[in-house]
């Protein structure tokens, strides 16, 4: 079923190859593949809740040693991602895998974290206390919350409530927070109608990024995060990322065989700024990535001018570090 998707958006590709380029607009040809995101409004940054989710977020009290927060694996400068390789936890232990995107994270459909395994933005941020936040169990977390915010300070958001202050409301404002932090990009503007928000090389970037077939895994308003496939479905990918050790991805979890290396497709978002790439951050450069991509998942080396070509499209996915992306006053 899936490689009948893929299949299908690449004979739909090489038609549109043999169109005339550059008169038209590939918005025309491929627009539908694709869609936009949108800013937050205002009334919705103001939210109490997700005011509380960005006090929370930003707060290193919350963590069993007191000097982590969410962000400090996720920083505004690295494109809410982490340029670690690996992150450093509250156990001082590094993490598994390579440090995730936030920003149009809670827009995703897939599943949340590299195998999309977490069904929402509250479940993952419970599940980091006894994770990343370095808590030993869930009633060390809550005490730990309860030192810390009183029943005033969660209140607002949650006013019919006796105890309002406990973990899952904890992870409830910290997901509404979330859902705020979009990342409106040229690309947006592009597909709204205005023509010039791409340069030419990012619109030649769009056809090739469809030809090659890439958005066969990677459409949709995220280009990613809606499914998930195997990693290496042409070629094993570890031999072109060099990871010295291969992750199963799903497989760990569900010890389906079908779930072997199938990892979600990752969004590209933001991806020009969230380096380095895949699950263990084994790939530095953004060409070397799309490089790989090409090979492993379509069985296709591509050239200078082509990998050039993509990552000036992927540049026009970037968007601006959301104002409310830093620790409240
Ligand atoms: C020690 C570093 C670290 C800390 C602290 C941390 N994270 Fe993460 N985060 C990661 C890593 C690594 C992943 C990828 C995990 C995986 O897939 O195995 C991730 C994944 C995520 C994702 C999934 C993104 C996606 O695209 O699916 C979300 C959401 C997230 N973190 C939110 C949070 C929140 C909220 C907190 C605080 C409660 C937090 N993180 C604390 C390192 C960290
Ligand atoms: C068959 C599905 C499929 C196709 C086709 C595909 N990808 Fe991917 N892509 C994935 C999956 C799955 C991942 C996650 C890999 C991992 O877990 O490390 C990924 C990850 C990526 C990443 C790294 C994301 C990150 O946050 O580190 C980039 C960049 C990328 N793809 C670009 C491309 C480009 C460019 C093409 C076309 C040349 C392409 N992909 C074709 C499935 C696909």
């Amino acid at each position: 079923m899936k490689k009948t998707l893929i299949a299908l958006s690449v004979t739909v590709a090489s038609v549109a190859i043999g169109a005339s380029q550059s008169s038209t607009e590939p918005r025309e040809q491929f627009g539908a593949m694709f869609a936009r995101i949108e800013a937050p409004t205002q009334s919705a940054i103001d939210a109490p809740l997700a005011k509380l989710g960005r006090a929370l977020f930003w707060d290193e009290r919350l963590s069993a040693n007191g000097k982590v927060s969410c962000a400090t694996c996720h920083m505004p400068e690295d494109g809410s991602s982490d340029r670690r390789q690996f992150s450093i936890d509250a156990r001082g232990k590094n993490t598994s895998r390579h440090s995730q995107p936030i920003y149009n994270a809670m827009l995703q459909t897939g599943g949340l974290r590299w195998t999309g395994d977490r069904p929402s933005g509250a479940a993952q941020a419970e599940g980091s206390m006894t994770g990343s936040m370095g808590f030993e169990n869930r009633d060390l977390a809550l005490a730990n919350l309860a030192k810390h915010y009183d029943k005033a300070s969660f209140a607002a958001s949650f006013p019919n409530e006796d105890a309002p202050v406990n973990l899952k409301n904890m992870a409830k404002a910290i997901e509404i927070y979330e859902a705020t932090l979009t990342t409106p990009a040229p690309f947006d503007r592009y597909l709204a109608g205005d023509n010039s928000a791409l340069t030419p090389a990012q619109k030649d970037g769009m056809r090739t990024f469809v030809n090659v077939g890439c958005a066969g895994c990677h459409s949709g308003a995220l280009l990613g995060g809606a499914m998930s496939m195997k990693f290496g479905l042409t070629k094993d990918y570890w031999l072109e990322t060099k990871s010295p050790k291969p992750d199963e991805g799903k497989f760990i979890s569900t010890k389906k065989d079908e779930d072997k290396f199938v990892f979600r497709v990752a969004m590209l978002r933001n991806i020009a700024n969230t380096a380095p790439y895949f699950h263990d951050g084994s790939v530095q450069k953004l060409d070397d990535a799309v490089r790989v991509m090409a090979s492993v998942q379509l069985g296709r080396q591509l050239n200078d001018t082509e990998t050039k070509s993509i990552v000036s499209f992927l540049e026009s996915l970037s968007g601006s570090t959301p104002a409310n992306y830093a620790p409240p006053k």
